[in-house]
């Protein structure tokens, strides 16, 4: 295959991947926990909001007579090739959405050669997970790219627990399961005040999805076993554990702590890549290089943590402004809902985008098949965003094509 608009096979598509349209849709088809919990915001969602006005504020100039008959959508990262700068953003408990959990999101991400972020708050095992991303690459279907060694790419998204041997636990769970690299996030020490959520409470959607990452953790089972919590018995009681202990335990670590992070995981790796998610201030992104981090995710957690936050593509700016990008690679997520939205996060200097609602809906409305259509889809108008726009390659996401207007909203 030259390029991913034919993976578009004449077939009818089993939905309409347009996002207004797709997230309808995925709130029709999920239970009402699982709805609650995908578009529950903080506070107004006035940050969510904000994360779409932003992409407003910068119009694509498209350029003509451009040769993209020969367009590559690939990028590097960290010297691994992906089929495009599109990623799977970690999210938690994805049994909310589809009975098989994370297992086919990861088999399809492996399949498009798109990395694929596992959550701390997962619902299927590390192993399992890593196991599903390899099978995708066996798919009939597997994108296969040019200059790559065919390995899937699998980011272990790490929420990091007061309990030093079971972090250590995860992080050698995760580099034995194959994952090329840590992600920990920091903007979710305890969850957002978010009304909906609430409501129902998220811890109880959580004992009832099951809390697999965690209970078949060897230190956290021996956590359960000095506790008396017998996890056949009082299934309830275990998964309790793992979330206010372990999970979202309301308690912040400070930057003392990373150091200790970046050296353990390193050792247990190898030498992997780690990475900090949820930056968003210019001197965090600015620290985050000093401690000796690789990379960042610029986020604010899709609008689910601080109400009134700027906007993920504002704090971008900022710091691409710093000069971040030339020291570590900086990557973008918050908002992101279509081709266009990826190429101005790419022009302003973004090396990575990730996307986690779309694929959500993707699985919400129809698991493994939902997931692939909407990837595929994503991949597909990213493809034909370039030919149409001008863009060769990676290389042409620049500044200059972007025309921006004052900050005004
Ligand atoms: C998230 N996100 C998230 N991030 C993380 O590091 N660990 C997690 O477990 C989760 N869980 C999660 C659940 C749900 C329902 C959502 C919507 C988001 C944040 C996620 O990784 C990412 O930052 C955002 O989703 C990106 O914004 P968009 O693409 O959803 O607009």
């Amino acid at each position: 295959r030259e390029h991913f608009w034919e993976l578009n096979d004449g077939t009818n598509p089993p939905f309409n991947t347009q996002p207004d349209k797709l997230e309808t849709l995925a709130r029709e088809c999920l239970s009402r926990n699982g709805r609650l919990y995908a578009e529950s915001n903080a506070g107004f969602g006035w940050t969510h909001q904000a994360n779409r006005q932003a992409f407003y504020r910068h119009r694509i100039i498209p350029h003509q007579l451009v040769d993209t008959n020969r367009r590559d959508t690939t990028t590097t990262l960290f010297g691994h090739k992906c089929a495009a700068p599109i990623g799977f953003a970690p999210v938690g408990i994805n049994k909310i959405y589809n009975g098989a959990g994370e297992i086919p999101v990861a088999k399809v991400a492996g399949e498009l050669m798109l990395p694929y972020g596992l959550s701390t708050a997962g619902s299927s095992s590390i192993e399992g997970v890593g196991a599903a991303n390899d099978e995708g690459r066996t798919l009939d279907k597997a994108v296969h790219v040019e200059g790559s060694d065919d390995k899937p790419i699998r980011f272990f998204q790490l929420y990091m627990p007061h309990d030093d041997e079971l972090t250590v636990s995860l992080l050698k769970r995760a580099h034995d399961s194959g994952f090329t690299a840590c992600i920990l996030t920091t903007d979710t020490w305890q969850l957002g005040w978010r009304h909906d959520d609430i409501a129902t409470s998220n811890y109880a959607f959580y004992r009832g999805v099951g809390a697999d990452l965690g209970l078949t953790d060897p230190v956290f089972q021996k956590r359960l076993e000095e506790a008396g919590i017998d996890p056949e018995k009082n299934p309830e009681g275990a998964a309790q554990k793992w979330i206010d202990e372990n999970v979202w335990h309301g308690r912040a670590f400070s930057w003392e702590k990373i150091p200790w992070l970046i050296e353990t995981w390193k050792e247990i790796s190898g030498g992997a890549p780690f990475m900090i998610k949820g930056i968003q201030a210019v001197r965090d992104a600015q620290k985050a290089v000093e401690v000796g981090c690789d990379g960042i995710v610029v986020s604010n957690h899709a609008g689910r943590q601080v109400d009134g936050a700027i906007a993920s593509l504002d704090a971008l700016e900022n710091i691409i402004d710093a000069g971040v990008g030339e020291k570590i690679v900086v990557t973008y997520d918050s908002g992101v809902r279509g081709a266009s939205d990826i190429i101005k996060a790419l022009c302003l200097g973004a090396k990575f985008v990730w996307v986690g609602r779309l694929w959500i809906w993707g699985l919400s409305v129809m698991g493994e098949q939902g997931v692939r259509h909407v990837m595929r889809s994503l991949l597909a108008e990213f493809d034909i965003a370039m030919a149409v726009g001008g863009f060769r390659n990676v290389d042409d996401f620049t500044r200059d094509r972007l025309e921006s207007y004052p900050r005004s909203y």
